[in-house]
This record gives structure tokens, C-alpha cells and sequence, in this order.
């Protein structure tokens, strides 16, 4: 073989490497993670990304405000895997109740969506990369665990019962350590760092299970700023209303903000 066609012959055997692994694509993960989110926080997420936006919190009781977001086979250190699979989705089979039950406990947040969008987009986009477990073989096994696990881990109450209640700020190893002491694992957690406010707030409960959905230590290993809660005794709040958008806050927010815009001109003027 001549020297010079080396570099195209690792060319096509790269091509050809990457072809034949596209063919079967191997979905690799290691945990089933279970997910709920506090509504009042993602409502506020929401708002925030678009100020028009209205939240589908109607009739609820502050207990019911820990919502399922998915089930979410996942491999340690990423997010994902996703889509990995075409799948069907279709909730024929699930009766009035059924569906009722679910909308209560599986939520679209975005009033003008529906909750079924939802658990179509969760069941397509995460179900399909965990149908070779049996307990999440398809739709109805992947919503029908998701209430499951909603009944046995009932974040409001587990909380509740260790002192941690809405409308206050905790030291983000209290919320976790609240948790493991009832079901005797750690869980892993999602926040949002709101800039207008410099405020951590408490958006989502990771719990952990193991191919055998037995119940594990969470550790994703999550590194995203934005969602990070921070260390174990950084401040974390557990809002009890939809926090107000910075700019809502009323007269004395306005004049507030108006005397912070004076105070930092007046420093920066100072300091230059
Ligand atoms: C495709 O993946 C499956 C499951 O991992 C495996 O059993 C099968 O042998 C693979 N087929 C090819 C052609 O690599
Ligand atoms: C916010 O949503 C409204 C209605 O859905 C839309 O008309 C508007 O363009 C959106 N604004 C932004 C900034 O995305
Ligand atoms: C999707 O559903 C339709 C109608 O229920 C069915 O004909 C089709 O075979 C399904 N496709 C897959 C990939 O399951
Ligand atoms: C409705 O919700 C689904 C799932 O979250 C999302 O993919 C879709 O874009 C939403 N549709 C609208 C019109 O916002
Ligand atoms: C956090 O937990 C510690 C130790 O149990 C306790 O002393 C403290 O009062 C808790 N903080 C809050 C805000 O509940
Ligand atoms: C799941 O259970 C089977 C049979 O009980 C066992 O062989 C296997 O090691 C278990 N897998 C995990 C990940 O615990």
C-alpha cells in the first residue's frame, strides 16, 4: 500500500465504524432517575421566559404542588439518553379515571397546553430509551409507574413530617436529609437561580433506582450552573406562592430598585 492513501483508508474505516454503529445505535445508561418538580417554581421559571405565559395551578392544594415531570433512564454524569427509539404514543387504553388521576399528579404546567402533550413528550423522548425494562415496557407501564412512584414518594408530606415547609429558606442539606431519612436513600436535586432576586429556588427531586428499580443513592453528578442547589448548607428556598416577576414588585419594589440603581451609580462613580 502506498503511504499517501493511509490517511484516506482511516478515513473510510472511521466512516464505516461510525455507519455501522449508527446502524444499531447502543443506548447505554445506568440509573432510572424519577422526577417531580415544585410547580410554584417552574411556574416561575416559565414566567420568566416569557411574561404572557399562565400556569395550570387552578384548583390545587399545596400538597399537590410536587408534580411527576418523567421517569428518566440515565446514564451517571449526563443528561440523556434521549429519543432512542421511535415509539407510538396513545393513552386509548387508560379510562376516564385514569386519565383524571394522572392529570392530577402529571401536570403541564402551561395552561394552554395539556398534560397529555406532556406525558407523549416524556414517554417519546425518555420511555423510549428504557422499553427493555419490563415494568416500563410502554406507554401504560411508563405512566402507570410514574403514579407508583408518585403515591409511594409523596415529597409534600416526607418534608412536611421533618419540619421542611413551603414559604421558607433551608440549608439545602436539611431538604436532602429530610428525605433520606424516610426512604433511606439520597436523592439528588435541581434549583433555579433566579439573578433578579439572587435567589436558589427548590425546583426538582431526583430519586434513583437501578435497572431492578430498586431504590439507590442519586448521584448524577449534575454540573449545570443554573440548576445546581449549591453545597450542603448553601440557602435554598422552598417558595410557597409563584415568587413575583422582579419588575411586579409594587411600588415599594419600584422605589427599591430605583434607590439600588441610585446606591450602584453613586459606587461605581465613587470607585472609578
Ligand atoms: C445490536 O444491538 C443488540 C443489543 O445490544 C445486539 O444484541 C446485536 O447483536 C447488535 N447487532 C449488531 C449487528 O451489532
Ligand atoms: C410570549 O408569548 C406570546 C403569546 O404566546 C407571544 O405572542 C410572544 O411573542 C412571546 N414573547 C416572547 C418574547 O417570546
Ligand atoms: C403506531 O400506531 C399505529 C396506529 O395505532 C400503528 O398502525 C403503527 O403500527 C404503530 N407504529 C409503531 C412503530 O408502533
Ligand atoms: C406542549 O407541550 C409539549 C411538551 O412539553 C411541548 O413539546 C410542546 O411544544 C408544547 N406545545 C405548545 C404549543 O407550547
Ligand atoms: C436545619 O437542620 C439543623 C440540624 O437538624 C437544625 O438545627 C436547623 O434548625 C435546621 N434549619 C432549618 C431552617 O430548619
Ligand atoms: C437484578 O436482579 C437480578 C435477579 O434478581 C440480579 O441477578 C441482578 O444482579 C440485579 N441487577 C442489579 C443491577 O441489581
Amino acid at each position: 500500500m502506498k503511504m499517501q492513501h493511509f490517511p484516506l483508508l482511516v478515513f473510510v474505516l472511521f466512516i464505516t465504524l461510525v455507519y455501522l454503529n449508527g446502524g444499531n445505535r447502543t443506548i447505554e445508561w445506568d440509573v432510572i432517575v424519577f422526577t417531580q418538580q415544585w410547580v410554584l417554581t417552574y411556574c416561575h421559571i416559565f414566567r420568566l421566559t416569557n411574561e404572557t405565559h399562565k400556569c395550570n395551578l387552578q384548583t390545587l392544594l399545596p400538597e399537590q404542588y410536587w408534580k411527576v415531570h418523567g421517569i428518566w433512564p440515565t446514564k451517571v454524569g449526563t443528561m440523556g439518553p434521549n429519543d432512542c427509539k421511535y415509539v407510538n404514543f396513545t393513552i386509548d387504553r387508560f379510562n376516564r379515571e385514569g386519565r383524571h388521576y394522572l392529570e392530577k399528579m402529571w401536570t403541564h404546567i402551561d395552561a394552554k397546553n395539556t398534560s397529555e402533550q406532556l406525558w407523549k413528550n416524556e414517554w417519546m423522548k425518555h420511555g423510549s430509551c428504557s422499553l427493555e425494562i419490563e415494568q416500563l415496557q410502554d406507554q401504560y407501564y411508563y405512566l402507570a409507574q410514574g403514579m407508583a412512584w408518585w403515591r409511594d414518594f409523596q415529597l409534600y408530606r416526607i418534608l412536611e413530617e421533618q419540619g421542611v415547609l413551603p414559604g421558607a429558606e433551608y440549608p439545602l442539606g436539611n431538604i436532602t436529609g429530610a428525605i433520606k431519612k424516610t426512604i433511606g436513600k439520597e436523592v439528588d436535586t435541581r434549583c433555579y437561580y433566579d439573578e433578579h432576586t439572587k435567589t436558589v429556588f427548590l425546583n426538582e427531586i431526583l430519586i434513583c433506582f437501578d435497572k431492578n428499580l430498586t431504590l439507590i443513592n442519586c448521584d448524577l453528578m449534575q454540573k449545570k450552573k443554573k440548576l445546581d442547589c449549591g453545597k450542603e448548607w448553601d440557602m435554598v428556598t422552598y417558595p410557597d406562592v409563584v415568587p413575583q416577576l422582579y419588575y411586579e414588585s409594587g411600588a415599594t419594589g419600584k422605589l427599591l430598585s430605583f434607590v439600588h440603581l441610585f446606591l450602584s451609580v453613586i459606587v461605581s462613580w465613587l470607585f472609578n
